[in-house]
This record gives C-alpha cells, structure tokens and sequence, in this order.
C-alpha cells in the first residue's frame, strides 16, 4: 500500500510517498480504500509546519478523503463491507457546541489523515454517503463545506433574503456561494479576477466585486446595500480583509472568522462592532451532525461541488503548487488508488 507522508523541514520534498503495510484491524475499526482526496488550504500549512498544531515528521496528511468500505471489525455496528464513506475532519465532534474533546484529533495534523491507499479509522470517524455524489465529489466535503455550512447556517443564522459576503473564490468560498443560493439568500462575492467573478455569477452570486480594482472593496458593499452592510461575512483573509469586513457587516450582522490567508498577525479594532451590535466568531470547521444537515441539503437541492482541476495520485506536489498558486476556483481532487 502507498500512502503520502508530510516532512516539513525537508528543503526539497515536504511530501513523500511511502510503501506501508495497513495495521491490524481493532473491533470497532474499519478500513476505507480511499479513492479520492482534496486539499484545503491547510494543507500548505501542514507542509510548511505553520499550522495550528505541531506536525510531527511521518504524519499522513489530508482531512478530506472518501472511498469504500472494505473491512470491518467485529464490533462495528454502523457500516458494512461496500458502504461509500467519507472522513470527518473532527472524529470526535458528533453534535452541539464543540468542546475540547470535540476538536482534539483534527484529521491531517493531530491525527493520521487520509491521503492513503488504506485508511483505518473507528467509525466514528465516518460519515456514509448518498448515491449521488461520486468519490471525487464526497471527497471535497470534510472540511471546505461543513466549514461553508457552519459559518451560513449555525455561527451565521443565515436566513432567507438576508445577505452574505464572501471573499475570494477558494473551496469554502464556493461552497459557501451555493449554499447561501439554496437557501434564498443574496450572494456578494469579491475575487481577484474578473472571469472568476463571471463564473460565481453563473452560480447564482448576485453581485462580484474585484479586490484588486477595488482595494477600498468595503466601499462597494455597503453601496450595494444601500449603506446598511451585510448579514454575514465568511471571512477567509484576515489581516487586510479583516478590517474591510469589520466595516461591511450591518447592525446585527456577525462574521465567521474562518481563515488566515492573508497571515495570522494584524490590527483590526472590533470596536465599531459595539455600535451595530454585530458579532465576530471564530469557526473551527464543524461537526457530524452539521455535515449529515449539510448532505441532506445537498441531496435536496442537487448541489455539485465545483472541482477546479483533478490530479493522479503521484502528482500531489503539482496539485499543492497549483492550490498555492491561487489560479483555482473551488476544489483541488487528488484521485488515489487507481
Ligand atoms: N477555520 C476553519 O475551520 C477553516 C476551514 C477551512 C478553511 N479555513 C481557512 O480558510 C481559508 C480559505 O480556505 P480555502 O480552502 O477556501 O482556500 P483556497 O481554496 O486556497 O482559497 C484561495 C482563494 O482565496 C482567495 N484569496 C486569497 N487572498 C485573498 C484576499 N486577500 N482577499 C480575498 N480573497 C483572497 C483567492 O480567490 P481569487 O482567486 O478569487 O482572488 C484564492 O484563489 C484558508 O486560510 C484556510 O486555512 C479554515
């Protein structure tokens, strides 16, 4: 078996593929032939050792896997030989508000990850999937969506015909678009291209705003609204766009803190939270109940997830370089064990 295997201080090759022999299966474990990987921007940060958590040399990366069930132990009760399944990014978070325990083991970094030709997890550590999505589509999901889906719907309250601004045109961003669309509310989107801004209007965002032309991009939200601002800001940045959102929510709006593009540093003054009463959350992905919401949603409004560009399994490196690169819109696939 191959499995990938994250080397952050190597000069040469962060990531390295190396052969593996699957551990023995425990009672309550299944193995998962993976077929399908994604990369999140996290990813970057887990080659380069500038994540949130510690990466030791030899960690398998990747949150974001699906594929086929194809043993399990004998006390398993949830999931059978054959069953299609994808990876929770938090094995441990079920449902409710997160607690420590909940966001300990995050796939990928604190945890094994599921960039492997054979994943062996508990299987509270999977989710089963519908018929309609395909490997390469399943495998988008753990983490960009339930991301896109917690910030909406569970920090944001979104309703419909509110509001939502979001930035950029990355996974969770596009995800994010899709899901506001269901949802009837309206989409501001902004991008650093204006054909990406084509496209995120083809899937139904009701205004684009280019970053780029329009540095002062804040100026152009709260015209679009009418001076009153957004509902609710998916903000991926941090320092720079942080500040802009600050000045786009409306009185009562709240921001998902979700994202660190820009850098972890920065200045932004919530101050002029206090006058609109709005509100800022921090948003670590979300759990399985939210994911399980999520694909019900999905199924109901025949969402596809948008895959920029899928890779082979041997070209993982590209893949990263292409993610680091920005040129994509929505996910990056790696497909694995073919
Ligand atoms: N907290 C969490 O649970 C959580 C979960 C998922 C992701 N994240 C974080 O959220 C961020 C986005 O993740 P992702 O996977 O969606 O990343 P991604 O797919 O790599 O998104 C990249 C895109 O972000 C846009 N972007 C870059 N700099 C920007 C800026 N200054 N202003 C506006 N847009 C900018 C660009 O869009 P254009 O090319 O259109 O300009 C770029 O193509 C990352 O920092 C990631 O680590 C956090």
């Amino acid at each position: 078996m191959r499995r990938y295997e994250v080397f952050p201080n190597h000069p040469v090759s962060p990531l390295q593929i190396a052969e593996f022999d699957p551990a023995p299966l425990g009672n309550t474990e299944v193995a998962v032939a993976i077929k399908a990987v994604s990369l999140n921007f996290r990813d970057i940060l887990v080659t380069r050792n500038t994540y949130f958590a510690n990466i030791v040399d030899g960690l398998v990366p990747c949150s974001d896997g699906a594929g086929e069930v194809v043993a399990v132990g004998k006390d398993v009760k949830g999931l059978a030989v054959g069953d299609r399944v994808a990876t929770l990014f938090f094995p441990h978070w079920y449902s409710g508000k997160a607690d420590a325990r909940a966001l300990s083991d995050a796939r990928g970094a604190e945890s094994t990850g599921a960039f492997t030709e054979r994943f062996i997890t508990d299987e509270s550590g999977l989710v089963k999937l519908p018929d309609s999505l395909s490997y390469a589509e399943a495998a988008t999901l753990p983490c960009a969506a339930v991301t896109a889906w917690n910030s909406l719907f569970e920090a944001g309250d979104l309703k419909p015909g509110q509001t939502v601004l979001l930035l950029g045109t990355g996974g969770v961003s596009i995800f994010a678009l899709q899901f506001a669309k269901a949802a009837g509310a309206k989409v501001i989107i902004t991008s650093s291209d204006d054909a990406k801004l084509e496209r995120a209007k083809a899937l139904g965002a009701d205004h684009g705003i280019n970053y780029k032309t329009h540095p002062e991009w804040h100026e152009e939200v709260l015209r679009l609204t009418g001076g009153a601002g957004v509902d609710v800001v998916l903000e991926v940045g941090g320092p720079g766009t942080l500040e802009r959102s600050l000045m786009s929510v409306g009185v009562g709006g709240r921001i998902a803190y979700i994202g660190v593009l820009t850098g972890l540093a920065g200045a932004a003054n919530p101050v002029m939270l206090i006058p609109k009463a709005s509100s800022i959350q921090g948003i670590f992905v979300g759990s399985r109940a939210m994911f399980a919401d999520m694909l019900d949603a999905i199924a109901a409004h025949g969402i596809k997830p948008v895959i920029d560009r899928e890779f082979p399994f041997e070209e993982a490196p590209a893949a990263l370089k292409h993610m680091e690169n920005g040129g994509h819109f929505g996910k990056i696939v790696i497909r694995v064990g073919d």
